[in-house]
């Protein structure tokens, strides 16, 4: 069982960089246990709508009960936010005013026993965010061959030991519970390097590979920059190199009017800028903020708005199939409140 304790990270700020307003229509694409989505709810009102979507039910469960006073105003969905634009398609939901995604997993599911994501707790090597998933974090442990283990470890957990680490654990394959996995990559690389344990990076390695989560944060960026409407906000939290990287370069690209390789004699890309770089430094939270939190350390906050004036809710209906969304919805009076932007 969850408990639901999750301290929502740089939040003054985000509500801030969303330049949330009364009315405003937002997406909350990581909801977790809805600490972010209260504060805008609270800001945005009166009048304020929130789609919040989690891929993992528990999430949702508990932002649910944590956003009941606003039921009237929100809409909350069990999906993938790789689905991000059909998700707000099926529910007439753009153009927006904001889009957030606090990337990552909460504390309430690294503190949860049963899920895999800590070695804290002794558990089965899931890590899966949504049980409809099919891959968890054994089957990769069990199945990929050593190269590819070890390529995992490095790119993804940016592990500089990861040769050592893949062939400890193919040798004591199988592996099924979390401690069993920390002790075999102690044992490959010794109990303590500096302030980290040494399983920290294999964990974020396994965690980013099951839950394919870069391929989907690329997917659902490209995804909301169409859902904003003329000076909408995204905001995107993010908590190590690899995702930072991947949203700098997104929106410094999206906010260039041309990207064709350096030295091309004259543009061939055609490409327009769509965002403006709103902070050119990403934010971080305050010495404050890291003590009273110190999960927040890492955190960098990035925003770009939507600058282009093309129309576009009628390029999204023509450009894209009927939704795909098909997990649970709870549903509200939503819609019926739903005014033009
Ligand atoms: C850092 S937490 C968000 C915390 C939230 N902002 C709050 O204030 O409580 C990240 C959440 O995003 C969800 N998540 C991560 N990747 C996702 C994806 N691709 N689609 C949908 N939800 C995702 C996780 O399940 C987790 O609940």
């Amino acid at each position: 069982m969850l408990v639901p304790t999750h301290v929502p990270v740089l939040l003054q700020e985000t509500v801030e960089a969303l330049a949330v307003q009364a009315g405003g229509r937002y997406v909350d694409c990581t909801l977790g246990g809805g600490g972010h989505a209260a504060a805008i709810l609270d800001q945005s009102s009166p009048g304020g709508q929130l789609l919040g979507i989690d891929a993992d039910p528990e999430a949702i469960k508990i932002a649910k009960a944590r956003l009941d006073a606003y039921s009237g105003s929100i809409l909350l969905v069990n999906e993938n936010f790789v689905n991000l634009q059909a998700i707000c398609l099926k529910h007439d939901f753009s153009p927006v005013h904001g889009i957030l995604f606090d990337l990552g997993l909460s504390s309430l599911q690294l503190n949860s026993n049963g899920r895999g994501f800590s070695f804290q707790h002794d558990a089965p090597l899931d890590m899966r965010f949504s049980p409809s998933q099919e891959v968890t974090a054994a089957d990769i442990i069990n199945t990929s061959s050593e190269a590819k283990l070890a390529r995992l470890i490095k790119i993804y957990g940016e592990e500089g030991y990861s040769h050592r680490i893949a062939r400890h654990i193919v040798q004591e394959r199988p592996i099924r519970t979390t401690l069993q996995l920390a002790q075999t990559i102690e044992q490959a690389v010794g109990t303590r390097r500096g302030r980290i344990h040494p399983a920290t990076r294999t964990f974020q390695a396994l965690r980013i590979a099951v839950n394919h989560e870069l391929e989907h944060l690329e997917a659902a960026l490209k995804q909301a920059i169409n859902l904003l409407g003329f000076d909408g906000r995204l905001v995107v939290i993010s908590y190590h190199s690899l995702e930072d990287r991947i949203v700098k370069q997104f929106m410094h690209q999206e906010s260039r009017d041309c990207i064709c390789p350096p030295g091309t004699p004259a543009c061939i890309c055609q490409h327009t800028a769509s965002l403006q770089l709103i902070n050119k430094k990403a934010i971080t939270p305050s010495p404050a903020e890291v003590q009273l939190n110190p999960r927040s350390r890492s955190a960098k906050l990035r925003t770009a708005k939507r600058i282009d004036t093309q129309d576009n809710l009628a390029w999204l209906k023509n450009a894209f199939p009927p939704p795909m969304v098909k997990a649970g919805v709870m549903g509200s009076n939503l819609l019926k409140n739903r005014r033009a932007f």
